[in-house]
């Protein structure tokens, strides 16, 4: 056998499709970070074991669930189907009390075992948990180190990134924490849109009227000028095809000219699609790094333009596509999918998102065995998901991941707000500087009223924190497929359901923490069963729960409506119980541990959330 031959059969495949090298991580996973196979102890977890385990013993295997609100208990466990076998309920009431002695109390009511915890027993327990597991309360070991692939933010080069990639950027960075909680490995992929016939159209566009766009000299403004040169180009095509009785546009044939050089690797082609490239990039990252936002990789749709021939032919000889009269090949959903054909190759030749998009399945199946692929994207590509998915599973077989489109409505600006609006899009970047703008001047008053004025350099670290902080948490506080109006005023306020309100609750935890030793020796003997205190305990004790909650339901929204309920608790603890006036030291301490559980808790949570947490405010 020849050399040439044996480096052939090295090359990786995936079903006939050519697989690429895959490009290097741009950076350790988070999950790699924080190092691997961590085991996390939960007193609540063991505890529920055991309970279990004591109820099994006596044949009654209903679930524990948390208790109806109008009844005073934590939990609840129905007994209807003991109760008629005849199991003596009491009797396993006083096994439990045996066993539990006073850390938990046992009732029957009714047709229901209720129980409480007791909140004096709970805190110390949740104090000594917290501290061990610092920065990684709340995670846990369910992911079992297997890989999640998250294709998230995915704005498009050589146009501006607008609200609707704010919205992947920012829900796909929440869901690539909230996975590494628990257990994943978590990879962030931006699947940058850099490849496509547009690509054409605005090659075609600069060859023609480079000269008439002074923005494209500026540094500053040439992703601008692209975005002017793209938009003239289409304006002009509309117009070709309005006058044409064909409906046909030369401009359009031209720029598909100029898409199959590209394709064809002409050297002048590729090397202005290179320039647009690298600016479009140094702008998202300037909003990257704004929003505090990492990928693992950012490959985006060129790299798999090269597998369009493999696509077609495999696709076809298998049966899933088929020629249509037009010349177009096009892929076939299963007949109880309901769904359209899905063109993946056009009748001039050239390759279309989906081809690019059913070639990157491939190699992330091959590169990754993921045990999922997550695609954040709005819900107008709903149609288009299913398409991939149900033509992607035929072609895969039992090699196929799981796939899951995370979907979200559209954010929209309320009308004549943004001066900044022109033509139909809105810039990221300038919401982004609106929101600073806005965030300084309140924290400044804010500052000044509280009588504590902060240095200018100060005042605009702590502005951007909040400006991102409030950015981030307006678009997570919703169920990601909401349809979202962005209100500044009620975005940047720092009462009620705001990041602003998350952070400031921090800042004022930070303050009554500051030079007090909260792991001295504590007293738990002011701790009561119920109130704000005993509320807070419980809310801590939940969050390991509710880290998993989110991951089912891949909402970022459980974790932020569980951070708004924790700093509304600590809010009334901190107005109803003195903390640094407090005299008897012992008291003082416990109420000073509690609120050390509570901060790392709520930075958790909001670490979950990637808000940032100024130090003070
Ligand atoms: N670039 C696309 C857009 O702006 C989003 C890409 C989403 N990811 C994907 N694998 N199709 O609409």
């Amino acid at each position: 056998m020849s050399i040439e031959r044996k480096e052939a059969q090295k090359e990786r495949e995936f079903r006939g499709i050519k697989i690429p090298d895959l490009p290097p991580q741009i950076r350790p996973t988070l999950f790699e970070e924080i190092g691997q196979n961590r085991e996390y102890t939960y007193f609540r977890e063991i505890r529920m074991k055991e309970i279990q385990d004591i109820l099994g013993k006596h044949n009654i295997t209903t679930p524990i669930k948390p208790a109806n609100p109008e009844v005073e208990a934590d939990y609840a466990v129905a007994c209807h189907q003991a109760i008629k076998q005849g199991i003596a309920i009491e009797d396993v009431i006083t096994e439990l009390h045996d066993y539990f002695k006073d850390t938990i109390t046992f009732t029957l009511q009714g047709m229901f075992l209720n129980f409480s915890i007791n909140r004096k027993a709970l805190f110390a327990e949740k104090v000594e948990e917290v501290e061990n597991l610092g920065a990684t309360y709340g995670f846990n070991s369910n992911g079992q180190a297997k890989k999640v692939i998250l294709d998230v933010s995915s704005p498009n080069v050589a146009k501006h990134m607008h609200l609707g990639h704010l919205r992947s950027t920012v829900i796909g960075e929440s869901l690539r924490r909230i996975y590494t909680a628990n257990g994943y490995n978590a990879i962030a992929d931006n699947h940058l849109g850099d490849w496509g016939t547009q690509f054409g159209i605005l090659g075609h566009a600069y060859e023609l009227w480079s000269e008439d766009i002074p923005e494209l000299s500026d540094p500053e403004q040439q992703v601008s000028g692209l975005l002017q040169l793209y938009v003239r180009m289409n304006t002009a095509i509309a117009e070709e095809k309005e006058s044409d009785p064909n409906g046909e546009s030369a401009l359009e044939d031209a720029g598909r000219a100029w898409f199959t050089r590209l394709e064809q690797g002409d050297a002048d082609a590729k090397e202005l699609w290179q320039w647009a490239y690298d600016l479009s990039i140094k702008e998202f990252q300037r909003i990257y790094e704004v929003l505090g936002v990492d990928f693992e990789y950012i490959l985006g749709e060129s790299l798999y333009a090269s597998q369009s021939e493999d696509i077609y032919r495999e696709f076809e000889s298998r049966g899933i596509a088929q020629r249509d009269e037009k010349g177009r090949l096009r892929a076939l959903p299963t007949g109880k999918s309901k769904l359209p054909p899905m063109t993946i190759q056009k009748s001039d030749g050239s390759s279309l998102y989906a081809t690019r998009d059913l070639a990157c399945l491939a190699d992330r199946s091959a590169w990754f065995a993921p045990e999922e692929i997550v695609y954040v994207v709005g819900e107008a590509q709903g149609d288009y998901f299913r398409q991939l998915f149900d033509v992607f599973t035929q072609f895969a077989g039992e090699e196929t991941p799981k796939m899951k489109h995370v979907n979200f409505g559209e954010i929209v600006l309320p009308e004549g707000k943004m001066s900044t609006r022109r033509g139909n899009v809105v810039f990221l970047n300038d919401v982004l500087q609106e929101t600073f703008i806005q965030a300084y001047d309140r924290v400044k008053s804010n500052a000044t009223a509280r009588n504590n004025p902060l240095s200018e350099s100060e005042l605009k670290d702590v502005a951007w924190k909040v400006a991102v902080g409030a950015v981030i948490y307006y678009d997570l506080k919703q169920t990601a497929n909401r349809y979202i109006e962005f209100k500044w005023e009620e975005a940047l306020s720092f009462e009620g359901n705001t990041g602003p309100y998350l952070q400031y609750a921090c800042a004022r935890m930070n303050a009554l923490l500051d030079g007090h030793d909260a792991t001295r020796t504590i007293d738990d003997k002011s701790i009561e069963q119920s109130g704000p205190q005993a509320d807070l305990l419980y809310l801590i004790d939940q969050f390991p729960e509710v880290v998993k909650h989110a991951i089912a339901k891949h909402e970022p929204s459980v974790i932020s409506e569980f951070a708004y309920k924790l700093a509304h608790t600590f809010n009334k603890f901190y107005k109803e119980y003195p903390i640094l006036k407090e005299k008897d030291p012992a008291t003082q301490a416990a109420r000073l541990a509690l609120t050390k559980a509570t901060r790392q808790t709520l930075g958790n949570a909001l670490w979950m959330l990637n808000i940032p947490i100024p130090e003070r405010m």
